[in-house]
């Protein structure tokens, strides 16, 4: 099985990278953002992400158009301060380019601004890790 770890970070924050990077540290895979095409292709693609606007960042959805013909499946890992998932914004990129997503999905709160002080938690970060090992 071969997998590969994306992720996009925004906020000074940095809550996507601190995902990523727990996801990494459990499955021993490296973690690189999504300005790293996919070298090979892989059957799952864990999408470490995060909602913006309502939506995934534009950057997300080019690097998926741009590696459709890499990738098996979406695993969708991703945090938002609402606790809404991207799934929906990543399946609507992912259906465009006929790539298929898990039904499968990690999600948690996290900290923007004043909102979620303190999210994720490391209790966040430990069951995002025992997730992504499914997959493995
Ligand atoms: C510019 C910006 C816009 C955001 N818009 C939303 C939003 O529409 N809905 C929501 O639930 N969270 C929103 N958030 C919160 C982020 O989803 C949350 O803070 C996330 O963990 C950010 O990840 P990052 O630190 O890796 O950028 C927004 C955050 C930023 C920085």
């Amino acid at each position: 099985m071969k997998v590969a770890i994306r992720y996009f970070t925004k906020s000074k924050k940095g809550n996507t990278k601190k995902l990523a990077d727990a996801v990494s540290a459990a499955t021993g895979i490296e973690a690189k953002t999504v300005s790293y095409d996919l070298e090979e292709k892989v059957d799952e693609l864990i999408l470490v992400n995060a909602m913006y606007a309502a939506n995934i960042d534009k950057e997300v959805a080019a690097f998926l158009a741009r590696n459709k013909d890499n990738i098996g499946e979406i695993v969708n890992m991703n945090t938002s301060a609402s606790g809404a998932s991207t799934i929906k914004a990543v399946r609507k990129v992912a259906e465009k380019s006929g790539i298929k997503v898990s039904d499968k999905e990690f999600h948690c709160s996290a900290s923007w601004i004043f909102i979620n002080k303190g999210l994720p938690t490391d209790a966040d970060f430990e069951r995002a890790g025992l997730f992504a090992k499914e997959f493995i």
